[in-house]
């Protein structure tokens, strides 16, 4: 039987003695368990990176390192199963009772009773695995993962986190290269239905000669060529999820299919007059749109109010580019294997010219310049010219004055609208301007309502 990993964060050693005890203390319970113990949160992200740990035990939170990075290493490492051991003061603290409400999976305060602590760890481990189930998947490895640890990052976790929960239709609206896919992968994989597969189809790369046998199978004889029947691409996700991204490239006569398959639940392979019920949940994805293509008569009204039951928007990356040094430090990390030997990181030079970019093609823009600076890169640090960026000169930081003010003026807005509930009437009265202006600001940049 494989040991169980545990990460323990604890400033002294002792602390954690103190609170598991010796191997063959709780009937050898903690034999069971393969623990790394570090005194930092700093060494406890690095040993993250290097090691999957499903459990952390955090020892005294936030220790010595202040609420602010315990929340920063918390957000960035939410999909770890957190069981805080704390002093019996410590939620009288308005700041660790947030911590402990928003991060942790459970918590103890001392005396510790061994038993049950190791009982509580052991229920985290079970929950972890479960969790992580279809993510250990070849096709869906490492994706669930959303890096970042922006206000806009946080947000979109916290709406997947709630949207996870319920089995209603999902409208994922974002910028290309933004994340849509990632974002419908961690819905799926924190879903009740995670155990079941994630099908993911581009309605736009199928030739639409072949998308509805794709979409809803065939049976044997249906046409030229249908030598047997075929199972469609949504009876395959049965059990599980159905990602159906660009939904805009939909023919319309399969839209009208699609809505069909929404409202009763079943579908009819081509050729086959049987109904075949299936259980499945619907996630959609679109980088334009849809309320326009609705009202250029592209899209079916009924089945946008049919997909747009629960809606997220992805913000494009210009809009959290307090993730990029954190982004671009991970693709880093994650093509390390690529790179040339001599190459030891991002120097200031690169990191400030990434921040000066507005990244039109997002997160896989800067997949893209990373890999590309990380094989061709010639000097010990990248430099802006590797990633293909101009490097910021004078006269850039000046234009930079006014790419903030831009950036200021859409994060007000962006806020505003959050706080609204996305009304405009109550937004544009919250920023102090008319409608008609607030109108015009999100047309300027590009904001959905
Ligand atoms: N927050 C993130 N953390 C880590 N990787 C990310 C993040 N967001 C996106 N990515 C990565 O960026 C790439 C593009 O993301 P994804 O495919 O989800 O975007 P998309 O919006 O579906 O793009 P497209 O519109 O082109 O289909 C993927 O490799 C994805 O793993
Ligand atoms: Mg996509």
């Amino acid at each position: 039987m494989s040991l169980k990993k545990l990460l323990c964060i604890s400033p002294s050693a002792a602390a954690v003695a103190g609170a598991l005890g010796a191997p063959d203390d709780c009937g050898g319970m903690l034999a069971e368990w393969d623990i790394h113990s570090v005194a930092s949160l700093r060494e406890a992200s690095r040993a993250l990176r290097a090691r999957n740990y499903p459990v952390g035990l955090v020892l005294d939170l936030p220790g010595t390192e202040g609420c602010e990075a315990t929340e920063r290493f918390f957000r960035e490492h939410w999909n770890v199963q957190w069981i805080g051991v704390l002093a019996p003061d410590a939620l009288e603290s308005k700041p660790c009772r947030a911590l402990v409400a928003t991060w942790l999976a459970d918590f103890h305060t001392r005396p510790v009773d061994r038993q049950r602590l190791l009982h509580t760890l052991g229920h985290a481990h079970g929950l972890a695995l479960l969790r992580s189930q279809p993510a250990a998947s070849a096709a869906t490895s490492g994706l669930a993962a959303l890096t970042g640890d922006s206000a806009a990052i946080a947000r979109l976790r916290a709406q997947i986190g709630k949207v996870a929960q319920s089995d209603a239709p999902v409208l994922i609206w974002g910028e290309s290269g933004s994340g849509k896919e990632l974002t419908a992968q961690a819905i799926h994989t924190h879903s009740a239905r995670a155990a079941g597969p994630f099908v993911p189809i581009n309605c736009g790369a199928i030739p639409p000669a072949l998308i509805q046998s794709e979409l809803f199978g065939h049976a044997r004889g249906a046409f030229t060529g249908a030598a047997r029947d075929k199972v469609g691409l949504i009876e395959s996700a049965a059990g599980g999820t159905v990602f159906l991204d660009e939904i805009a490239d939909l023919p319309k006569d399969l839209q009208s299919n699609l809505l069909r398959f929404l409202q009763e639940k079943t579908i009819y392979r081509i050729g086959s007059t049987r109904s075949i019920a299936v259980d499945v949940r619907v996630i959609a994805a679109s980088h334009v749109n849809l309320q326009q293509a609705v009202a250029d008569g592209m899209f079916r009204e009924d089945l946008y109010y049919r997909l747009n039951v629960l809606p997220i928007d992805v913000p494009p990356l210009r809009e959290r580019k307090d993730d990029l040094d954190m982004l671009a430090q991970h693709f880093f990390h994650t093509f390390a294997t690529e790179k040339a030997p001599h190459l030891k990181g991002f120097g200031t030079e690169a990191l400030r010219a990434i921040r000066q970019h507005d990244w039109p093609g997002n997160v896989r823009e800067l997949i893209n310049r990373t890999r590309r600076a990380m094989v061709l890169g010639e000097g010990r640090l990248i430099a802006p010219h590797d990633l293909g960026l101009a490097p910021c000169s004078t006269q850039e930081r000046g234009a930079g004055l006014d790419a903030s003010r831009i950036d200021a003026e859409r994060a007000a807005i962006g806020a505003s609208l959050e706080r609204a509930g996305r009304n405009i009437t109550h937004a544009a009265r919250d920023l102090g301007v008319s409608r008609m202006t607030l109108y015009r600001l999100l047309a300027k940049h590009g904001i959905q309502t």
